[in-house]
């Protein structure tokens, strides 16, 4: 297998410098003074050992220490200051001669490459990174007796430690790096935050308690890995339901730390044999018993051997320490029930596993309760039995997660997600002031827990993390080039000390942060040829999105110049990542999951090697950004595609229809293209459609230009309409029935909006004989054409049957589709005044913007959200009216003009409005606005004039004639004739458009 003798990790530097005075070398002479020096140096590599640091090297006078490697600890920076301030102690009072040597520290935390053989033998260079020179910077820069720390050492401290801030301190070769002076370890801690959740398991725990408490000798273990709650919750448990009970604590620690016995020596309260002696003496009144109790003890606990216990073979001794152990707790528990409180379990020595095991089973009244790893009890081997409660600790439920979240300060879903329940990971991601990186102290929590494991599995592990969170057995096989037999039974291991699950598929991280610790382990170019040589030999070729994925990471800058430097297949792979990346990036263009659509496309744009290539992914891009209407940017992408091409020689037609589609969306543009740009590339379209013979696309190109010109200009509908007959005519020679739909279609559109329904109706039919082979999408358009016509024909209930196939064939679409179904619908039941359901509707509607940020709503979602805003205002619920105004998104959406109708029942002040309304009535629903608003605002002449403009609409359907009629009798009425009694509406079933027209604006403004 590749052996890994170097790894990424988080480490953190220590530079020590020791002075001694002037004074000093006066007194004690050179030679003295060195060997003076010489013993320092010695006590303060204890002190850096025993803390768990690993000196690395001695520069001159300074001693170079790192923490973290080869070992990593859930607190190495705390620990790397716990060892500073400690040094700093021994100089001022530790010292034999009186004349204090003094320390100069600088202390910084950060990724370092580090030698784990050199580490493990030679200490010799064993580490490189910004780092090292930082923390060497900072000693520098120390003044005697001053522990100098940099601004990711105080991250990683996250408050358990007094800093004093510095300012901003220029080191050399470096630049400027916000600086910090150590006063004191520990003070500001951060508070915890409030309890949340674990009702069932605090309700298990006290069932324990209660059996305990009746006499009997009870285990409880609560189990999780990291993070999971396990010490809280057995602290809460014991603040909320431990009273009357006597706690003892002890936490164990990996035996190198503390050593196997501090544990039970915590839980005894004393290190001498007197003082055991004496504790023991004021319980117990009987002397050969005390004696026999405090030999067990004392041998139990390493403060003592005896030479009585010595004499016997081992399982006898173990007896008698268990009989002494049972016997004191016995005593201490007579009048109080005793909780033993063993946190952390696992790193204990199997000594004390034995001996809870024994003292449980059928001892004394006593409750032992212990947190342990998922994998403690079962490798433990204790025995179950009825007295015996076992607690796994499961992630806190999602709206749990949520609200500690919260709490904690941030609860995005990123977040919560990436927590997988977790309260630490949920807590410190919170927290982390970077969305994306891994906060330090997670990544030396689990980094901690990897350092567990044989240097083979932890490299397996690593390697395996590049296939993903999920891998087989082969993926990491072959990753790891080792035999997959061999392999299997190593992930089966790690599945057993739940660093990873076992799935259908095959294993996948226990938790995604083990991952993103365990592949941060890699090399960077060690994991990017890991991702090339995956790539290329093992991903199936049709898993465009994996191919993409791997090739990203195996080339993606800025490393992947040193990395692959002037490698020959270089030039092949990046080809090879262009091709995965825009398939991918394609594929989710399609599927509307733009963001990571245009994430893909851009790095396909990163990796195309010639004109050709970018001009490809830059179509993609305008393709991508037209389906969530960000028209700005799909122009700027299609013309840069266009330009690219044109330089390059041929432009496919088809950009050409792209860009033509495009523009048509006038309204959803911030920086409308000039209308001679566009013009010039329809006319350009046209012309290499005609060349190449692509009748279909030509129809497209000239049905867009037709369309086009009806959008952005008013006054060129029979230009518009000119062009929109050559597409039909188009479509009809090249055979293309969609086209030809298509192209009918949008004429339809184009005569209702002009009032000319009776033109309209034969070619509505026309198309709806022919939709034999059209999509989904194809019959929605032409659906919601029959439902308009329903409707502008006065009959309701046409409109209502219309609309139901409407809402079924709109049902399993995107958000946005959907919402062109509802608003067809919704036109339906304010003309009923329905208004319940309308209200209904559009709830349903802001619910379902505010659920599905990445998609783009058009004016049919606003629509939607002004007719409710529209049956609030008429019940005078005037903040509710508000809110849904305030939902309506604004990307392809003149706000003024589709709020024009409440805004006045409202009684707003709206000059924006009324000159919208006064420079901008085209099409059918807006002028039906301006009417609205003129009588709601009692404007008969305004009302007057709307009516008179639009001209054949009021005399070619049932309903224009019926609103005409109607706006007629407001304007009398509100010149002071005849109350108006809206007969025609009211014929047709459009009391709801009455009830509108009745109502005015309380004040006129
Ligand atoms: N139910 C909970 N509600 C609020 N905070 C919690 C909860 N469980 C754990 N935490 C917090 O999450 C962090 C990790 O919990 P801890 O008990 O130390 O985990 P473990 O002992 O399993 O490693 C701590 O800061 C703790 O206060
Ligand atoms: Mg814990």
């Amino acid at each position: 297998m590749a052996a890994v003798r170097e790894e990424r990790r988080l480490v953190t530097c220590m530079f020590v410098d020791v002075v001694g005075s002037t004074e000093l070398t006066m007194q004690f002479g050179a030679e003295r003074l060195k060997r003076e020096l010489g013993a320092a140096f010695a006590e303060l590599s204890r002190i850096i050992t025993e803390h768990g640091g690993t000196v690395e090297k001695y520069i001159g006078d300074a001693i170079y220490a790192l923490f973290g490697a080869p070992l990593a600890h859930d607190d190495d920076t705390l620990r790397a200051l716990r060892t500073a301030e400690a040094m700093r102690e021994w100089c001022v009072h530790g010292q034999p001669h009186g004349h204090p040597f003094a320390i100069r520290v600088g202390i910084e935390t950060g990724e370092a490459i580090v030698d784990l053989e050199a580490a493990a033998s030679t200490r010799q260079q064993m580490s490189v990174g910004a780092v090292v020179n930082i923390a060497a910077r900072l000693q520098q820069r120390a003044e005697p007796g001053e522990i100098l720390v940099g601004p990711t050492a105080r991250e990683a401290t996250a408050g358990a430690a007094d800093l004093e801030q510095l300012g901003a301190a220029e080191l050399k070769g470096i630049g400027t790096l916000p600086i910090w002076k150590l006063v004191r370890v520990g003070g500001t801690q951060i508070p915890a935050l409030p309890f949340v959740g674990r009702e069932a398991e605090i309700a298990l725990l006290a069932h324990a308690y209660a059996r305990a408490n009746g006499g009997r000798s009870v285990l409880a273990v609560v189990s999780g890995p990291p993070g999971q709650g396990k010490t809280r919750l057995v602290q809460e448990f014991l603040r909320e339901r431990g009273g009357g009970s006597r706690v003892i604590a002890t936490r164990c620690r990996p035996a190198d730390e503390v050593g196997v016995f501090a544990p039970l020596r915590e839980i005894l309260g004393v290190t001498t044999l007197d003082a055991l002696a004496e504790q023991v003496g004021r319980l117990c009144t009987n002397d050969v018993e005390c004696e026999r109790v405090v030999a067990g003890l004392a041998e139990s606990a390493g403060i003592a051997t005896s030479r009585s216990l010595a004499r016997l073979p081992t399982a006898e001794r173990v007896d008698e320490i268990v009989q002494a152990w049972r016997r004191y707790l016995g005593i201490l528990g007579q009048d109080h029930l005793v909780v033993l409180l063993i946190d952390d379990i696992h790193w204990a020595d199997s000594s004390l596993v034995r001996l809870v095991d024994r003292l449980t089973f059928g001892g004394p009244r006593i409750l032992v309760l212990a947190t342990a790893r998922p994998e403690f009890a079962e490798a433990a081997g204790i025995r179950p039995s009825g007295d015996r409660f076992f607690i796994e600790l499961e992630g806190l439920e999602v709206g749990e997660a949520r609200q500690l979240a919260a709490l904690a300060g941030r609860s995005d879903e990123r977040v919560i997600a990436r927590a997988e329940g977790n309260p630490l990971f949920l807590v410190e991601l919170a927290r982390a002031t970077r969305s994306d990186d891994l906060p330090l102290t997670l990544q030396g929590a689990l980094g901690a827990r990897l350092d567990q494991l044989p240097p083979t599995d932890r490299t397996l592990l690593s390697l395996a993390a590049v296939a993903g969170e999920r891998f087989t057995a082969e993926d990491s096989a072959f990753l790891a080039q080792r035999d997959v037999v061999e392999t299997g039974r190593a992930l089966v291991r790690l599945a057993d000390l739940h660093f990873l699950v076992v799935s259908d598929m095959g294993y996948r991280f226990h938790h995604g942060l083990v991952r993103d610790v365990a592949y941060g382990r890699l090399l960077s170019a060690e994991r990017m040829r890991a991702h090339a040589r995956f790539a290329r030999e093992h991903v199936s070729p049709g898993d465009i999105d994996t191919l993409a994925y791997h090739w990203w990471e195996a080339l993606r800058p800025p490393d992947a110049e040193w990395v692959w430097g002037s490698d020959a297949t270089l030039s092949q792979m990046r080809h090879a990542a262009f091709a995965a990346n825009l398939a991918a990036g394609k594929r989710h263009a399609g599927h509307a999951a733009i963001d990571q659509a245009v994430e893909l496309l851009e790095r396909a744009l990163s990796f195309a090697s010639d004109d050709r290539e970018r001009a490809d992914a830059e179509q993609a891009l305008g393709v991508a950004y037209r389906q969530i209407l960000r028209q700005d940017e799909s122009w700027e992408h299609f013309t840069r595609a266009l330009d690219l091409f044109r330089a390059h020689g041929a432009v496919p037609v088809d950009l050409y229809a792209e860009l033509m589609r495009s523009a048509v969306f006038t309204g959803a543009f911030r920086r409308l293209p000039s209308v001679d740009e566009v013009v010039r590339i329809g006319e350009d379209g046209a012309a290499a459609a005609k060349a190449a013979g692509d009748l279909r696309l030509l129809s497209r190109i000239l049905e867009s230009h037709g369309a086009y010109l009806l959008n952005a200009h008013g006054g060129q509908r029979e230009l518009g309409r000119s062009f929109i007959d050559a597409a039909i005519e188009a479509a009809e020679s090249s055979g293309d029935a969609e086209a030809r739909r298509s192209a009918l279609l949008s004429k339809v559109s184009l005569l209702r909006g002009d009032g000319r329904i009776d033109e309209s109706v034969p070619l509505l039919d026309e198309v709806g004989r022919s939709l034999e082979g059209a999509d989904a999408l194809e019959r929605m358009d032409y659906v919601m054409e029959r439902s308009g016509d329903a409707l502008t024909r006065g009959d309701l209930r046409d409109a209502e049957t219309r609309n139901r196939d409407l809402v079924a064939l709109a049902e399993p679409m995107g958000p946005h589709n959907r919402t062109h179904a509802w608003s067809f619908v919704s036109d339906m039941l304010i003309a009923r005044g329905d208004w319940d359901a309308v209200i209904e509707l559009a709830h349903r509607t802001a619910r379902l913007i505010a659920d599905e940020k990445a998609s783009a709503f058009c004016r049919a979602a606003a629509s939607v959200l002004r007719d409710g805003a529209v049956a609030h205002a008429l019940r005078s619920e005037r903040e509710e009216a508000m809110a849904l105004l305030r939902a309506i998104p604004t990307n392809d959406v003149q706000i003024d003009v589709v709020a024009g109708v409440p805004r006045a029942l409202l009684g707003l002040n709206s000059p924006e409005t009324d000159k919208e309304f006064a420079s901008r009535r085209r099409t059918w629903p807006e002028w039906l606005d301006a009417a609205f608003r003129a009588v709601i605002l009692s404007r008969p002449d305004a009302a007057e004039r709307t009516v008179r403009e639009m001209g054949r609409m009021t005399t070619s359907s049932v309903l224009g004639r019926a609103f005409a009629e109607a706006v007629h009798e407001a304007v009398a009425e509100l010149r002071g004739g005849p109350p108006a009694t809206y007969e025609a509406l009211r014929q047709i079933g459009f009391v709801g458009w009455i009830e509108i027209l009745r109502r005015r604006a309380d004040a006129e403004y």
